[in-house]
């Protein structure tokens, strides 16, 4: 079965860390190795695109001092790993209202996304500020601007056509989702892309989740029955 484009919900880091009494932004500190051990796995993979989920639109209702660590974390991140993910050929791309991000950290996310939009190994899309409804929102407008233009008919407006207009335009949509940290619900996360997307949700915590784990999903995957509503 063709595996090209895998998504996740990275979930479960303050969990990880109350369990072990550690202060809670220390689990998105764990998160952050999580992750960055899971890209260099699926390079080596081949897989074509990785998008993570690394905080939603509705996730601006956490503490202002959690929401700044989060921000600061991403920040010093993307400034520290540009160089190995340049190096691997990794193109990384933002999804999400990139606007309403701080000046400077926008600035970080448009820069990074600039100098590797040429890159050709793994395409590694980070969720921040996202929200699925708001993307279709988006790409309503999107659609509804040309038809004020008079340059579509709405009677011509087609799947592909809003497939097209998200910020996920011009990518497959995910075979997978795995979700971690055990919640049963997609939290407003890619629901267009995943209209037939297979679900795999562990109990283990996102700091937790290992190359190991990953390959475990992958392979549940590979014995399901995918039938798009047919026989
Ligand atoms: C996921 O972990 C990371 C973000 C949402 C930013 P959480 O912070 O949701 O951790 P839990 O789910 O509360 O344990
Ligand atoms: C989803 O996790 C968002 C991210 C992982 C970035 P949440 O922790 O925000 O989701 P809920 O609140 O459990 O639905
Ligand atoms: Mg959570």
């Amino acid at each position: 079965m063709p595996l090209e484009h895998v998504a996740i919900i990275m979930d479960g880091n303050r969990r990880w860390a109350d369990l072990r009494r550690y202060p809670r932004l220390k689990g998105h500190q764990e998160g952050v190795k999580s992750l960055k051990r899971l890209v260099r796995h699926v390079g080596e993979r081949k897989l074509k695109y990785l998008t993570v989920y690394a905080f939603s639109s509705e996730n601006w209702q956490r503490t202002e001092e959690e929401v700044n660590y989060l921000f600061e974390l991403f920040g010093r991140v993307l400034t520290e790993e540009f160089a190995e993910l340049a190096e691997n050929g990794v193109r990384l791309t933002f999804l999400g209202q990139l606007a309403a991000m701080p000046p400077k950290l926008r600035k970080s996310m448009e820069n990074t996304m600039q100098k590797t939009a040429g890159n050709t190994g793994l395409s590694l899309q980070v969720a921040i500020n996202y929200g699925a409804r708001l993307e279709i929102t988006d790409a309503v407008k999107k659609i509804a601007q040309q038809v004020k233009a008079g340059l579509l008919d709405p009677a011509d407006i087609t799947e592909e056509m809003i497939s097209d207009n998200l910020y996920t335009g011009g990518m497959p949509d995910p075979e997978l989702l795995i979700r971690t940290g055990g919640e049963m619900r997609l939290s407003n996360y890619l629901l267009w892309q995943s209209a037939y997307t297979e679900l795999f949700v562990t109990q283990t915590l996102w700091p937790e989740f290992s190359p190991e784990h990953f390959d475990q999903a992958i392979a549940d995957f590979a014995q399901r029955n995918r039938r798009w509503g047919g026989d």
